[in-house]
């Protein structure tokens, strides 16, 4: 009887681009999922192989470059390293880490191309495309803004609207500006390769909503993520639209087809290519077949992302793949949800952001308390929010007064008991209901964690493994073998020998999550090299001599706090702040068309089945009128009741939602995409003229 192959693992974190440093977002986004993922399946004896690297093509790349005047290669350089220190300080153990401007890449992308243009992926058009004649440069992406179709949002760019999420070709936006010169820019011809979705509509609506391929059962749709099934669901309903796979840049993987010269790969085509390449890598350096991971159908693809990746990993890779042929397809994308931050989004031009190495420079030894607080506020069904006050009771509560105290109160009474020695285990008959019920729940941990783990249910995951120590601390507590240990020391052995055992397990089950922590506790309870399996009531031997324990934890005092909170949004982050180019002159008379008044808002309710709409009532001076805005993913109606704001009062009415909206309230937008409102000082009143 021929053995089956075992099953490997290959895991994938989205490679991050090299145009600035790392945050906590990216850390609680994309990374420490898939190491918590990793070192309990490298735990449990799989082959797993979890490659990473820097995207160091595409707009976010050359657009830092022009801004700060320097050559793109010397950004990623810079990035590369900087991020790679990032990941080790947080001790995010990639089995590989590449980067994707290495000629390797280069050439495994450019013959991934070729494969598919021979075989018709793509549609080739020649078509007017946008142009900045000052600069010289056709626009895309990043490279071109304007206003979005879709919502209004004046800073869409020409691949998208981060305001409403819409897909757009630069061709949509409306009052179109080169981002480069901020001129209009102008229509010229060029050749693109598209790659028409639409073809692949049938079998990707097969594979997302049954998770089926060709007809055969692939992968079990209900172990995705719900948003992740909704976003892909979406999609597909409002029909997959060609996407042109090439740009006309001088920086990306150059299209290698004659008479192409000037034009490279999209980004969003090269970087997934990149999880190939840096898998080529690593088995080229440990006589491996990359196929085996890629391409056996036995092994399993899983990419771990953050949610504005959605598409690309679960629809546009998987079509490249398919294209090709011979590839697996992903059986999960547990991509999560967004982290803010004390209160707001996470921006980098606002330097709201809390940079990994940064923070391991203030926190030098503070790998896994950032590590286990980020964990139990990982945003895996819906976004959450990282403040530092809560980053200092978990460290201080959890982490220092329950797991830290524990394990201290453990040792210090081991050795003064017993010289340091494990005591000799209870007889069976000897134990109470209460060691019975400690032994059942060790017993029980490791099945329990690794399933959360693998249904990646990290959070949970953790707070059971933390259980583990909080059950031997209250265990300690409760028997009080410091009052036992003159009068009964078969008991306090027993106590002291099944504490032991606690302290061990936690070794093995807190790993994933803290492995500086578990590291620490193997070696002082004599444990080498402990795996799952390991995680046993009885796997600390009588007669093992334990060894130091250094504090754990230190606590995180108030002024701590407030310090690292001051930080935020000061001077010294990424200061390329990228700015809605200005829209063409208006005359003085175009200008006193505009009515503008002092409006209070009355009243204000959620429009029904309208995520983003709120329903106003607002006192103009005029007249009571109501008003439709579309800020309801940015305030709830009562933060907007009472407010004082600007109104556009003569703006033609026009229906939304079937309810007429006779007018329009200004907002500011910011950078990261929120909204602010256009607030008069105070002393104004409803219908006071604004000019
Ligand atoms: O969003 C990003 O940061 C992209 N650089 C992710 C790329 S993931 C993969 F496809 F390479
Ligand atoms: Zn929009």
């Amino acid at each position: 009887m021929s053995k089956s192959a075992p099953k490997r693992r290959m895991i994938t974190s989205a490679l991050p681009y090299a145009n600035g440093p790392i945050h906590l977002g990216h850390i609680a986004g994309a990374y420490l999922p898939a190491d918590i993922h990793v070192r309990h399946l490298r735990s449990t004896g799989e082959d797993v192989l979890w490659i990473c690297g820097s995207d160091e093509h595409g707009a976010a790349i050359t657009l830092r470059a022009k801004k700060e005047g320097i050559p793109p290669r010397e950004i990623v350089d810079l990035y590369h390293e900087e991020m790679q220190k990032a990941f080790t300080g947080l001790d995010i153990s990639f089995d590989h880490y590449s980067r994707t401007s290495s000629p390797k890449h280069h050439q495994v992308a450019q013959e991934f191309f070729l494969n598919l243009m021979e075989k018709g992926g793509f549609e080739v058009k020649t078509e007017e495309q946008f142009f900045d004649e000052k600069a010289q440069q056709f626009l895309a992406d990043r490279y071109i803004q304007g206003t979005c179709p879709s919502c209004g949002h004046d800073g869409a760019y020409g691949d998208q609207c981060e305001k409403c999420g819409k897909t757009l070709s630069p061709t949509e936006l409306v009052n179109p500006k080169s981002t480069l010169s901020g001129s209009t820019p102008v229509l010229k011809p060029t050749t693109l390769w598209y790659l028409p979705m639409g073809r692949h509509e049938s079998w990707l609506r097969e594979y997302i909503v049954e998770g089926k391929l060709d007809g055969q059962p692939h992968h079990d749709p209900k172990t995705w993520k719900a948003h992740v099934l909704g976003q892909c669901r979406s999609w597909i309903e409002g029909g997959l639209e060609s996407r042109a796979m090439t740009r006309d840049l001088d920086w990306g993987v150059p299209v290698p087809v004659e008479g192409a010269e000037g034009k490279v790969l999209y980004v969003w085509l090269d970087a997934p290519i990149g999880y190939i390449t840096a898998t080529m890598e690593w088995c080229e350096a440990h006589g491996q077949d990359w196929k085996d991971w890629w391409q056996d159908p036995n092994a399993e693809l899983l990419h771990f992302i953050g949610k504005d990746n959605i598409v690309f990993h679960c629809i546009i890779f998987p079509i490249l793949l398919k294209e090709h042929g011979g590839y697996n397809l992903p059986t999960n994308v547990p991509a999560n949800e967004f982290m803010n931050l004390e209160g707001d989004k996470i921006s980098t031009s606002r330097n709201w952001a809390v940079w990994v190495t940064e923070y391991l420079e203030d926190f030098p030894e503070g790998s896994d308390a950032m590590r286990y607080v980020l964990t139990a506020i990982m945003p895996e069904q819906k976004d959450s929010e990282f403040t530092w006050s809560d980053f200092r009771d978990k460290v201080n509560n959890e982490l220092a007064d329950v797991l830290g105290n524990f394990v201290n109160r453990v040792l210090v009474l081991t050795k003064k008991y017993y010289g340091g020695e494990v005591p000799t285990a209870p007889a069976q008959e000897d134990l109470t209901d209460t060691d019975r019920a400690l032994l059942e729940a060790l017993a029980a941990a490791p099945g329990k964690i690794g399933g959360l783990i693998q249904r990646h249910r990290y959070k949970e995951a953790q707070l059971e493994a933390m259980n583990v120590a909080r059950l031997g601390n209250k265990y300690l507590t409760e028997q009080e073998p410091w009052k036992l240990q003159k009068t009964d020391p078969e008991r306090t052995a027993t106590i002291m020998h099944l504490t032991c055992q606690v302290v061990g397990n936690c070794a093995v089950l807190l790993e994933p999550f803290l492995p500086q922590t578990a590291a620490k506790l193997a070696a002082a309870f004599g444990l080498t090299d402990g795996r799952w399996a390991d995680a046993q009531p009885d796997m600390v031997q009588a007669g093992t001599t334990l060894g130091e324990l250094p504090i754990l934890f230190a606590k995180i005092d108030d002024d701590t706090v407030a310090a690292q909170v001051a930080k935020l949004g000061q001077k010294g982050g990424d200061t390329t702040r990228e700015i809605m180019p200005a829209k063409d002159e208006i005359t003085f008379d175009d200008f006193t068309k505009l009515d503008l008044r002092v409006g209070t808002v009355l009243e204000c309710e959620k429009v029904p089945k309208a995520d983003k709409l709120l329903k106003l009532t607002v006192d103009t001076g005029l007249d009571t009128r109501t008003v439709v805005s579309g800020i309801a993913e940015h305030f709830k109606p009562e933060d907007v009741v009472g407010r004082q704001v600007t109104l556009l009062v003569n703006l033609a009415p026009r229906k939304l939602r079937g309810i007429e909206s006779q007018g329009m309230v200004l907002m500011a937008s910011t950078d990261d995409g929120g909204l602010r409102f256009v607030s008069p000082e105070e002393g104004v009143q409803p219908g006071d003229v604004i000019s």
